[in-house]
């Protein structure tokens, strides 16, 4: 049976959830506040954020995967991915990279500020493909974020899924997001973690290299494994291309693209990637759905 993985509609069965914008102009943004903001790291901050009307944090709705796109006024609007589950309701949080100019301006908000947001849209992870599976996360410095969304929420669904493993790796030990999460549910036995630097310092005492070479410790059995793999385009690549040599389908690799894009919603074609947009089509793909991985 498909399981409705939507937990705040499962939550509160009978309650008919309120479309977002069934009555709106889809590109106008949805008022919505910051309530708290943790720093990961010098480039890094993740934003926990709830709507300015309530209705919509009652029926706010989304899937690891999916995304928002936030603005502000006179510094533009860009997608970002959520880094929070929807089965930890209350707020939704957003791990943001300071990047260009509405991502800086982002990042000199305080608690109580005001975001605009329109979403969610684009593709989820295909959790119904996961379930029984052993999932092995792969992450490379803030691909952490999207990846972070899923980790929460099979992690309340623990019993529909094998071994979870997390890779992942970061330029420095300064780099990380998440780490503290990371290695309370390694303590608690819920997840098995590795971490990898390329540069190291003193304090330093795990591995030092990429990402890939954590794989060299992982037994890959082909059909009982889905490898979700999130970070720079390059390292999508080199990690697919490790674990197809291992024996993992090409359709059993699944990982999440990013573009610059406009509308969000497949109108402007900001997003083309070969025969695809990434915002409606994407921005989950399996690596079998890509044309090839060098253009990653
Ligand atoms: C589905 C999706 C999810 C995402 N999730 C996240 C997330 O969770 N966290 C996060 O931090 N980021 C995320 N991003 C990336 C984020 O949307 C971009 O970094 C965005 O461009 C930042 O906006 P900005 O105005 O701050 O920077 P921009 O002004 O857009 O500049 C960012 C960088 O892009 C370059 N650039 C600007 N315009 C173009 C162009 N037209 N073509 C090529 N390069 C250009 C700039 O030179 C600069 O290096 C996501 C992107 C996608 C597609
Ligand atoms: S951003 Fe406009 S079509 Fe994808």
């Amino acid at each position: 049976m498909m399981r409705n993985y939507n937990s705040r509609q499962t939550a509160k069965p009978g309650k008919k959830p309120v479309p977002l914008f069934a009555d709106r102009n889809a590109y106008l943004p949805l008022r919505a506040i910051i309530k708290d903001i943790v720093e990961e790291n010098e480039l890094v901050k993740t934003f926990a954020v709830v709507f300015e009307d309530e209705i919509y944090n009652t029926n706010f709705t989304y899937l690891p995967g999916q995304f928002l796109m936030l603005s502000m006024p006179h510094c533009g609007e860009a997608p970002i991915s959520f880094s929070s589950s929807p089965s930890r309701p209350g707020s939704f949080s957003l791990t943001i990279r300071k990047a260009g100019k509405l991502t800086s301006a982002v990042h000199e908000l305080q608690p109580g500020d005001m975001i605009g947001v329109r979403g969610p849209y684009g593709k989820p992870f295909p959790f119904e493909e996961m379930r029984r599976h052993d999932l092995l996360f792969v992450a490379g410095g803030i691909g952490m974020a999207p990846l972070r969304s899923v980790i929460e929420f099979c992690l309340d669904y623990r019993a529909d899924y094998g071994d979870i493993k997390v890779l992942y790796g970061c330029k420095t030990p300064a780099d990380f997001c998440f780490r503290q999460d990371l290695e309370k549910w390694a303590g608690e036995g819920l997840i098995t973690t590795r971490f990898t630097v390329d540069a190291a310092c003193e304090e330093w005492n795990g591995c030092v290299g990429l990402v890939t070479d954590l794989l060299d410790d992982v037994t890959i059995s082909a059909g009982s494994v889905k490898a979700l793999v999130c970070g720079p385009g390059v390292m999508i690549r080199f990690v697919a291309e490790r674990l197809l040599r291992s024996g993992l389908p090409a359709g059993d690799i699944i990982t999440t693209l990013e573009r610059h894009m406009k509308c969000g919603i497949g109108v402007c074609g900001h997003c083309h990637y070969d025969s695809r947009m990434i915002c409606t089509d994407g921005p989950v793909f399996t690596v079998s759905q890509l044309p090839d991985l060098e253009s990653l």
